[in-house]
């Protein structure tokens, strides 16, 4: 608290003898069984002796006051009055509705509960400057936490703590506290400290005092909370209330004769107001030195050999003070007030100087006013306490930033202000925390939250999850009839060139509003490059577009979604959009909410896979630097999907094979995704199902209308669940192999499908922590799809690999190579690529939400698995472990 160096800390103190050990070993067994028989205490068994002690400590004010005066001889009779008053009063208004035992807080809407634990026993170290005020709040504090106290007061104001410590131990036993919850050294030395502080049953060493007891307290090896000294700039800024200032700045540093650590050290006073700010200190009762004055004061209050203030000051009256220096003042003068020309060693009176002198500093603008202040501030200061005097908000607020202290005080006095309570709203304390910049453990008044363990207990809190798609989806053969009902001055339609050719573009036109003007835009069918967005976004420019037509598969689609972006929001910036996340409701990047144009966008698919026309995802293709950029947020989702068939029944057997697959991946890794929900699992099984009976009669008659009607829809269906509950590894998998060796992204599926079904159906070596599921389910949910497709079985491994058997029929149906191997692609070409492949799949966010984490090695089996191909069912059953 004060840079003093009391008597205790001497070097080559003796040894303990015996006889001390055994009598420190009393106080600690009291302290230790005090405290246990303090844990059964309920909050108002606490709250009742609380009371009583505040009570006596009140009634005591005065006498213990006198006492402390009496025994160190610093300080006024009048501010140790008022500080116990304030130790007991404020601190008791602070605490008495405090929850302190059992539950404290709570926060069910967090699932969150705060439970409080006693620390036990606490050996407290107590100052010279604040001695029976100190131990009065550390009481109370005790008291409300239900911890025992043992008191190690300075050495000179011994007498004083232990008549405090009576007082407050007499009346706490009256009203039921356990026997020896507080105890007090006698007359003792550094040994018995570093005993004590060393000793196993004493869980938290409370340091107020000098530097050394601090250092020591932390030394120790043991949870200590050790406050450090200070040295307080005060800045009184041209703006201010003068008169204020002047008063404050007087009550503060004369408070106590100036021996509490958060008072003024320094005051820095703006040039065009400083003769008059003497002037108003010089009309109440301080002396104002001149130059030989404030040198020949500097060098006797501060010690010359160690820069710090001399004992015999501190606490001592302004004119006592003067008479010890030499100095001819007034008889009642309360301050004097030295003017400095900087600050450091050169200047004795920068430092702390915990006695009725102030230092005063001339600034010639704000910047060195702040300069000077920062100075001060840490020459001895760090992390204690600031003082500003001004009206200007922007001058204090930039003092805030630029002060290192744990309070900084504005408009009111420093030592009382940092009290807590009388001035300000802060907590009442006895115990300024300086935080790292003061070697402390904490920057905050020391209060009864110190004097806790706190437990949280964490419930288990199922993350929020959603359905988002389309406001409105039109599905069956002609939906498309429903443009009519979307108004439009300019509407661009994004398609392909071989849907154009061959009509599409045109059925499109057919069914707008006659007045709607129209624009077809014909771009590459492939996945979009930045320079073909940027295009499209011209265009949508040039005509003003209020309506996007995508008409196309997932590339088109994707596209027109991001040109739709673009166009939206000019600054958009893909590649940080694209940056990867975990949780898309925490993940760093925001999309632009600010849109410089509105243009509705209708997606209209014309492949049965990729389900973009409900997604919220789109794949830009950065050729520069040769990869794909997943741009992923529900913004991105077009406004309104049209599922029309008739722009499917001339698919070629290929792409429905490859889109259909694709969507049954979907359909089988969305239901076990670890996002999964009843609504997205309802869309799963539909989906699923649809595509097992339907996809193969869809590639053997293509001209099977119902069957193309219902692999349309089944597409869009397990899209609205993917789109909400995300794929899997599978998708990992095919997207790095897709894209290494130039295969269609559902034949890539395709070839690892069976391998991810066993896979995800056998006991996993890890876990992906997901707090929506209860249990692994992956393997239930397979066999449960199995039932509903009919697949029979008996046993859950039964039922999964007749669910992989039926994957793999539908995969011969479609004439799908059942091997990477029967690619063409050769082991070594394979091996090659497999750091590359294994390292891309493990990246991919579709990894993320797979019902097991894939480990890296695991995604190697997996690739092997499928470069070899065939017979994962029969697998399966033989050796894929077992399920769970
Ligand atoms: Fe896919």
């Amino acid at each position: 608290m004060a840079t003093l160096a009391p008597a205790r800390e001497t070097q080559n103190a003796p040894s303990l003898t015996d006889e001390r050990i055994v009598y420190l070993e009393g106080l600690v067994s009291q302290a230790r069984t005090a405290a246990a028989v303090f844990t059964q205490y309920t909050q108002a068994d606490v709250d009742r002796i609380v009371k009583a002690i505040v009570l006596a400590g009140l009634e005591q004010a005065q006498p213990l006051a006198r006492l402390a005066i009496e025994e160190t001889r610093l300080g006024v009779l009048e501010d140790k009055y008022l500080k116990n008053m304030v130790a007991t009063e404020f601190v008791y208004n602070y605490v008495k509705d405090k929850r302190t035992v059992g539950t404290i807080r709570e926060f069910p809407e967090r699932g969150l509960i705060e439970v409080a634990e006693p620390i036990g026993v606490i050996l407290s170290l107590t100052p010279i400057t604040n001695p029976t005020s100190t131990v009065l709040f550390k009481c109370i504090m005790a008291v409300k936490t239900r911890n025992a106290v043992i008191f190690s007061p300075h050495p000179n104001a011994w007498r004083c703590c232990l008549e405090a410590v009576r007082i407050m131990y007499e009346a706490a036993l009256k009203h039921g506290a356990p026997q020896g919850v507080f105890t007090c050294l006698e007359s003792h030395d550094l040994q018995d400290n570093a005993y004590l502080m060393h000793h196993k049953d004493v869980g938290l060493i409370d340091a107020t005092g000098g530097p050394g007891v601090v250092k020591a307290a932390y030394s120790s090896g043991k949870p200590a909370l050790g406050v450090g000294p200070g040295n307080t700039p005060v800045y009184l800024e041209k703006t201010a209330d003068l008169d204020m200032a002047v008063v404050d700045i007087i009550t503060s540093k004369t408070f106590d004769n100036g021996t509490i650590c958060a008072s003024e050290q320094t005051l820095v006073i703006d040039d065009e107001i400083h003769d008059v700010v003497l002037e108003k200190f010089a009309g109440l009762g301080c002396h104002i030195c001149n130059q030989q004055e404030a040198e020949l004061l500097g060098r006797t209050v501060i010690d010359p050999q160690t820069g710090f203030m001399q004992p015999m000051a501190v606490g001592q009256k302004a004119t006592d003070i003067a008479r010890m220096v030499g100095l001819s003042v007034k008889p009642k003068t309360k301050l004097l007030i030295a003017p400095i020309q900087g600050v450091g060693r050169e200047h004795p009176l920068s430092v702390e100087k915990l006695f009725p002198v102030l230092a005063v500093y001339r600034a010639k603008s704000v910047d060195e006013a702040l300069k000077v202040c920062v100075d001060v501030n840490h020459a001895g200061g760090l992390g204690h306490t600031a003082v500003i005097f001004s009206r200007n908000e922007e001058i204090i607020r930039k003092f805030a930033d630029v002060m290192n202290a744990g309070r900084i005080i504005v408009n009111s006095p420093g030592s009382i202000g940092a009290l807590g309570g009388v001035y300000n709203d802060m907590v009442p304390t006895f115990s300024f925390g300086c935080g790292t910049g003061g070697g402390n453990s904490t920057m905050d008044n020391v209060n009864i939250y110190h004097y806790l363990n706190i437990k949280r207990v964490a419930r288990r809190t199922p993350a929020h999850m959603w359905l988002r798609i389309p406001n409105q989806i039109y599905f069956n053969m002609n939906a498309v009839e429903n443009l009519r009902q979307f108004p439009s001055r300019s509407t661009i339609i994004v398609t392909s060139a071989i849907l154009e050719q061959i009509g599409h573009a045109d059925i499109v036109r057919r069914h707008l509003p006659p007045e709607t003007h129209v624009h077809v835009l014909v771009i590459p069918d492939a996945e979009p490059e930045l320079k073909v967005v940027m295009q499209g976004v011209e265009t949508l420019n040039f005509y003003k577009a209020d309506q996007i037509i995508a008409l196309g598969g997932g590339s088109v689609i994707d596209a027109a979604k991001l040109m739709k972006l673009k166009y939206e929001s000019p600054d958009a910036d893909f590649d940080e959009l694209g940056a990867p996340f975990l949780d898309i409701r925490k993940r760093v990047v925001e999309y632009p909410a600010k849109k410089i144009n509105q243009a509705r966008l209708i997606a209209i698919s014309t492949t049965s896979g990729t389900g973009s026309e409900v997604t919220p995802f789109a794949v830009l293709t950065d050729i520069e630097r040769g990869r794909k950029v997943t741009l992923a947020d529900y913004s991105l989702t077009p406004d309104v999907a049209i599922v029309d068939p008739q722009f499917v029944m001339s698919m070629p057997k290929g792409l429905t094979a490859d889109t259909g697959i694709d969507c049954l991946t979907h359909a089988l890794e969305v239901y076990v995704s670890i996002y999964a929900s009843p609504y997205t699992d309802a869309n799963a099984i539909q989906a699923a199902q649809m595509a097992f009976h339907y996809l193969p009669l869809a590639y053997e008659n293509p001209g099977d209308e119902e069957a193309r009607t219902m692999m349309h829809n089944a597409a869009c269906i397990a899209a609205i669940a993917f789109a909400n509950a995300s794929v899997g590894v599978n998708h990992a998998l095919a997207h790095a192999f897709g894209a290494r060796f130039h295969v269609a992204h559902g034949r890539a599926n395709a070839l690892m499908l069976p391998h991810v079904i066993a896979y995800n159906a056998s006991v996993p070596s890890k876990f992906m922590p997901s707090p929506n599921q209860r249990t692994y389910v992956a393997d239930k949910k397979y066999a449960t799809l199995a039932d509903l497709l009919g697949l029979g079985g008996h046993t859950r491994e039964e039922k999964v690999n007749n669910l992989v058997a039926a994957i793999e029929g539908v995969l011969d149906r479609l004439n799908f190579p059942r091997s990477i191997a029967e690619l063409g692609i050769s082991k070594e070409d394979f091996e090659r690529a497999m750091p590359e492949l294994s390292k891309l799949a493990f990246e991919d966010p579709s990894a993320r939400t797979n019902p097991r984490m894939p480990l890296m090695s695991e995604v190697v089996e997996l690739y092997w698995s499928a470069y070899h191909g065939r017979g994962v069912a029969q697998a399966a059953g033989a050796s894929q472990h077992q399920t769970v």
